[in-house]
């Protein structure tokens, strides 16, 4: 099979063994050895000899360990790389966009032969990604995506956001027959994700005139904040509130706490919706205290790695592969928390 673009040709010429693993400036530093090395000779035969699949190198660059969800996601790409036998090496960016950037820059220099970007901003990619390009790298999104031209990554593994948000504001809806005063915990505001889920969410609750953002505040996509957050909301607006839509289960999580330590019984004086689905908000929703979360799958080692198989045999792949998802509700929990894989 011929490799489709300049870019899956650099992978799919090292995966026919015509290259070590390679540098920055790979393509041309390859190229200008093979043409100065003599037919037959050491290296060449080295260059020539076959890569395997498991040969090849990946770096992965994750925002950080900010909730359940990211862990779960980090878990999913490593455990799938071991599987497969392929080398991942893993940068956590500690949730700073200049970490990742860093990464992603150290991992051009050391010339892997694909790199995994799951980034914490949407913004400031497009030098990074043209370096890549320029080194013959292919770049693979996942979790979340980036503002950038298409042309600068392979593709991106994402869940619909939009359709997230939504589901979370037709879910209260329904709860609250279309009169609810809401308390929104948003995401990292650079993210494309949070503005994803806000938007989806507005335009759920757009068609009930009784539905009324209170207050929209980051709580960072974390626990800690997301409880430190609804402390002061919940104080700035008390005996206002009675629904809290978080981006995220963790921030969810956060908020319950707040609620229980301001008196209030979460779950049922103010109604809880959240994203992601991971088994902690499993366990809230078998207490009572969190409502419904819209799932967000944190697996995506399986076709993360499948991706980059065909990436690297030079298949075309799909720009965008949507991960699919779906409401659970608390009296769904109990029999559900079991097949939970995070
Ligand atoms: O990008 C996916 C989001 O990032 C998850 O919903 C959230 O929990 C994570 O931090």
């Amino acid at each position: 099979m011929k490799p489709r673009n300049p870019v899956s040709r650099r992978v799919f010429l090292s995966i026919l063994g015509s290259a070590s693993i390679a540098v920055g400036c790979a393509r041309s530093e390859s190229e200008a050895e093979r043409a100065t090395s003599k037919p037959g000779s050491a290296n060449d035969t080295a260059r020539r000899a076959p890569k395997k699949l498991s040969e090849i190198v990946i770096g992965f660059s994750q925002t950080g360990a900010e909730s359940s969800w990211r862990v779960a996601h980090s878990k999913s790409v490593q455990e799938e790389a071991e599987k497969r036998k392929i080398q991942l090496l893993f940068a956590d960016g500690q949730n700073v966009h200049n970490n990742q950037i860093n990464a992603v820059n150290g991992f051009i220099t050391k010339g892997v032969d694909i790199i995994v970007i799951a980034p914490q901003e949407s913004l400031g990619w497009k030098p990074t990604l043209k370096e890549a390009k320029r080194a013959g790298i292919p770049v693979v999104l996942t979790s979340r995506g980036v503002d950038a031209d298409e042309d600068l990554y392979e593709t991106v593994l994402v869940a619909d956001f939009v359709w997230e948000g939504r589901q979370a504001g037709e879910w209260l809806a329904k709860q609250t027959n279309g009169s609810a005063r809401i308390i929104e915990l948003v995401g990292t505001p650079a993210a494309d994700v949070a503005t994803m889920r806000k938007a989806g969410f507005a335009e759920a609750i757009a068609k009930h005139p009784d539905m009324k953002i209170i207050a929209s505040q980051s709580g960072d996509f974390t626990r800690t904040k997301g409880k430190a957050v609804m402390e002061t909301l919940l104080s700035a607006h008390k005996g206002e509130i009675n629904a809290v839509y978080a981006h995220n289960d963790d921030m969810a999580l956060g908020a319950i706490q707040a609620i229980e330590a301001a008196g209030l019984k979460p779950g049922k004086d103010i109604l809880v919706v959240s994203v992601d689905a991971v088994k902690p908000a499993f366990e809230a929703m078998i207490e009572g205290k969190l409502n419904a979360t819209v799932e967000c799958s944190a697996v995506h080692g399986p076709l993360l790695f499948d991706t980059i198989e065909k990436i690297a045999r030079g298949e075309k792949v799909p720009k965008r592969t949507i991960v699919p998802g779906k409401v659970f509700e608390r009296d769904q929990a109990a029999a559900l928390i079991s097949t939970r894989p995070y």
